[in-house]
This record gives C-alpha cells, sequence and structure tokens, in this order.
C-alpha cells in the first residue's frame, strides 16, 4: 500500500474524485495520506478536512519570497515528514522543480485538462486551456495524466480520454463536461496503476 501526497490549488474536484475512488475500491494500492495547497482559500483543503485527512498549505510567494527551490524545498520536507511515496497533482496550478523533481522521480502524476500536446505547456492551466480549445475550433479535446519530468506536462504519458465540444460550449461549460467525463475518471484509474507498479 503506497502513501498518497495530493498537490492542490483551487476547488478540488479531481481531489474528491481520488476520495471517491478510494472509497469505491477503485483505488485500492495506494491511500491518500495528505493534501499540501499553495492557496490558503482553496476549497480542496475543506474537502480534506471534512475526511480527517491531514493539510498543510505552502505559498510559493508569502511563505518562500517567491523562490522556486525554496518553495520545491518545503514542499518535498512536507512529504518526506508525511512518509509519502506518490504525488499527485490534482489541479496543483504552481510551477515548482528541484528537490521535489529529483527526490520524486517518475512518482508524481499530473492531470492536465487538453489532449497533450495540444494546449499544454507553460502558462495553459485551468479554464485558459478550454479557452484556448474553444478559441481554436477543435471538435475533439479531453484530459491527459502524465509522469511529471522538468518539462511542463512533457512527461511520459499514462492516459488519456478524448470529450467532444458542443456548439454552444463556453470555456466553462466545457470544463465541467471534460472534468465530468475525462478528468474524474482517468485520474483515479491512472493513480491505482502507479501504486500498484504496473508503469514502468
Ligand atoms: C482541473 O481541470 C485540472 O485538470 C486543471 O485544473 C483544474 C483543477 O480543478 N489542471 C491544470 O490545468 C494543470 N495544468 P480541481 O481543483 O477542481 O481539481
Amino acid at each position: 500500500m503506497k502513501n498518497i501526497g495530493v498537490l492542490i490549488s483551487g476547488g478540488g474536484t479531481n481531489l474528491q474524485a481520488l476520495i471517491d475512488a478510494q472509497k469505491s475500491g477503485v483505488l485500492k494500492s495506494g491511500r491518500i495520506v495528505c493534501v499540501c495547497s499553495n492557496s490558503a482559500s482553496a476549497y480542496g483543503i475543506t474537502r480534506a478536512e471534512n475526511e480527517g485527512i491531514p493539510t498543510k498549505i505552502i505559498r510559493k510567494n508569502a511563505d518562500c519570497g517567491g523562490d522556486t527551490d525554496e518553495f520545491s524545498r518545503r514542499i518535498c520536507d512536507y512529504m518526506k515528514e508525511m512518509n509519502v511515496d506518490i504525488i499527485v497533482l490534482a489541479g496543483f496550478l504552481a510551477i515548482f522543480g528541484g528537490k521535489l523533481l529529483e527526490e520524486y522521480a517518475d512518482k508524481i502524476i499530473n492531470i492536465h485538462p487538453s489532449l497533450i500536446p495540444s494546449f499544454c505547456g507553460k502558462g495553459m492551466y485551468g479554464l485558459k486551456v478550454h479557452e484556448a480549445a474553444l478559441a481554436y475550433g477543435v471538435k475533439v479535446t479531453g484530459a491527459t495524466t502524465h509522469l511529471v519530468n522538468e518539462v511542463v506536462d512533457g512527461g511520459k504519458i499514462i492516459m488519456q480520454k478524448a470529450v467532444y465540444t458542443e456548439d454552444g460550449d463556453t470555456p466553462e461549460i466545457l470544463q465541467r463536461r471534460v472534468m465530468e467525463q475525462a478528468e474524474w475518471k482517468i485520474l483515479p484509474e491512472s493513480v491505482e496503476l502507479l501504486c500498484s507498479g504496473k508503469i514502468k
């Protein structure tokens, strides 16, 4: 059984999907041992507290003077303190690097709300991804889970699921459809694959 640490920045619906997957048995080779947010107002913190999961807030600017290495080190230290084996970026919208990437090489998984390599990379996160997909006029978008390396959204792909755009979509409507049809399914399944040692 692997210890999972989840990093979040906002609403935490993907965190909720992981909690639900743990309860339903879809996620059975790991358990969430802590949640860390880079924003004090993230609703995902409340979701974690409701489940009795330990939480911590580490902010890049307010706590680390905007220093990415210090930010990475502080998160890494917390993950070690909580005996975390696998880290899940569940809507974690801050860039990190350094120590965290070295210590947890091939043990960090991210969910991105498009079919990589479309609409990804630095500055492409959250609603911006769906705005870009609609502006381009794609008929199919989706979500991707991947391992995290030093290239933003550039690590090995684990799972992808396609979702159709529809006439009249706004970024908010499309975001919700991609979450419901893709993200909340492939993230728990991918975390289970990583925890059960099926990703080489
Ligand atoms: C999700 O759509 C996730 O894929 C995206 O942020 C949202 C977080 O929602 N992540 C990225 O864009 C990462 N580049 P949530 O807080 O409700 O899970």
